[in-house]
């Protein structure tokens, strides 16, 4: 328990413990993508703990960027009002919270972009299998973006950083895991370019660099992070040669950011077959600053210490014994017993699975 217990430094800000909120989406926004102000305040405001960090559920940056119904964003003055409440909310009890900015890319759907245009992708190759957001109907063939679109989509991701910082967020995580637009840009199975965002790994991963300087132009380096998940697993990307295509991206990141965020390869939460044979240290050894691991962590709890134990520099994210324990961060400094998640209220409305997990009660 020493080294999750040991403070670390997260871009300008002295965190207390290791213990990560990860970014969950929870579908209650309403129709306008606004997050319902006093019951996403409680909702946070209940798992932060004074020098702890929160990252925030997935926040759409544009009217374009799809996402599902539910979903929040970030582009209008009465979204960025509510979430200022939210980071008030969070800062009053000494906590840090990073936005994750997110476009969806193919795994959006035209019945939620502005005029209902077909999603966007690097090709015009749609995901296999079907989209568990939208009844389980299969993925829509998205439009391939072109240059210009590229540019302006690096635009729409700065003016949603801008708009995050405005709303008090402390930094922002930028969203390029899980088959989203961004993770379809790196991986080879997804990106079938033919121009300078797509081939090698240099042009597969070009966007990803360009996306990173504006926001470190536009917020600073010091607030601009982001989430990665080499293996696959969500929406239907993979790529030929993961250790190379992200020990490059580290390669060319460093030592720029926040932190990064990897996902595990053992997530069982987007790999029906979580993979243990691969592991996140190639990584680890590649990056010199924070380094976030996600995943495996609420089906395995024992591993969070450990793993925080045995890796420097590593904080440890955790979805849904998060969800499902908002004192999360108490029980695992006590060693009290965790509340089991219930899946079925994870994307449901209202407060119900939200915000009424208990809370542990010590027997004297
Ligand atoms: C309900 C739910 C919503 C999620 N939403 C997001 C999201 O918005 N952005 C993201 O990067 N990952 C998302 N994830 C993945 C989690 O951040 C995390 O990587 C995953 O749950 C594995 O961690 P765990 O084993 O501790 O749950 C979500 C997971 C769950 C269960």
């Amino acid at each position: 328990m020493v080294a999750l217990f040991e403070p670390i430094q997260i871009g300008a800000n002295r965190l207390q413990h290791r213990v990560v909120l990860a970014p969950l989406t929870r579908l209650r926004a309403d129709e306008n993508h606004v997050i319902p102000p006093d019951l996403a305040i409680e909702y946070y405001s209940q798992r932060a703990t004074p020098g702890g960090l929160l990252i925030s559920e997935g926040i759409l940056i544009s009217e374009d960027a799809g996402g599902f119904p539910g979903t929040p964003a970030i582009y209008t003055e009465e979204q960025i009002s509510a979430w200022s409440k939210v980071t008030q909310a969070v800062h009053a009890k000494g906590g840090t919270i990073f936005a994750q900015i997110w476009h969806s890319g193919r795994a959006g759907t035209a019945l939620y972009t502005k005029n209902h245009t077909p999603p966007v992708a690097p090709s015009p190759i749609p995901a296999r299998g079907l989209n568990v957001f939208l009844n389980n109907q299969p993925f829509e063939t998205p439009r391939e973006l072109s240059i210009d679109e590229i540019q302006d989509v690096i635009q729409e991701f700065v003016t949603a950083a801008k708009n995050a910082i405005k709303a008090g967020f402390d930094g922002v995580e930028l969203h390029g895991a899980n088959g989203f637009l961004l993770d379809q840009f790196i991986n080879s199975q997804s990106n079938k370019r033919t121009d300078e965002y797509g081939g090698s790994i240099k042009n597969r991963t070009r966007l990803i660099f360009e996306v990173a300087d504006a926001l470190i132009d536009a917020i600073g380096v010091e607030r601009t992070a982001y989430r990665f998940s080499p293996w696959g697993g969500n929406a239907d990307v993979k790529d030929d040669t993961p250790y190379q295509t992200w020990s490059y991206i580290l390669e060319h990141l460093n030592p720029k950011l926040a932190y990064v965020h990897f996902v595990e390869p053992r997530d069982d939460y987007v790999r029906a077959t979580p993979d243990f044979e691969n592991s996140l240290d190639p990584f680890r050894k590649i990056w010199k600053g924070p380094f976030i691991s996600a995943g495996g962590y609420s089906t395995n709890p024992e591993l969070i210490s450990s793993v925080a134990e045995e890796k420097p520099r590593n904080l440890i994210a955790v979805g849904r014994a998060f969800i499902a324990n908002p004192d999360l961060v108490e029980r695992l400094k006590h060693q009290w017993p965790l509340n089991k998640y219930n899946r079925d209220t994870f994307y449901t409305p209202g407060a119900k699975g939200y915000t009424d997990y208990a809370f542990y009660e010590p027997k004297d």
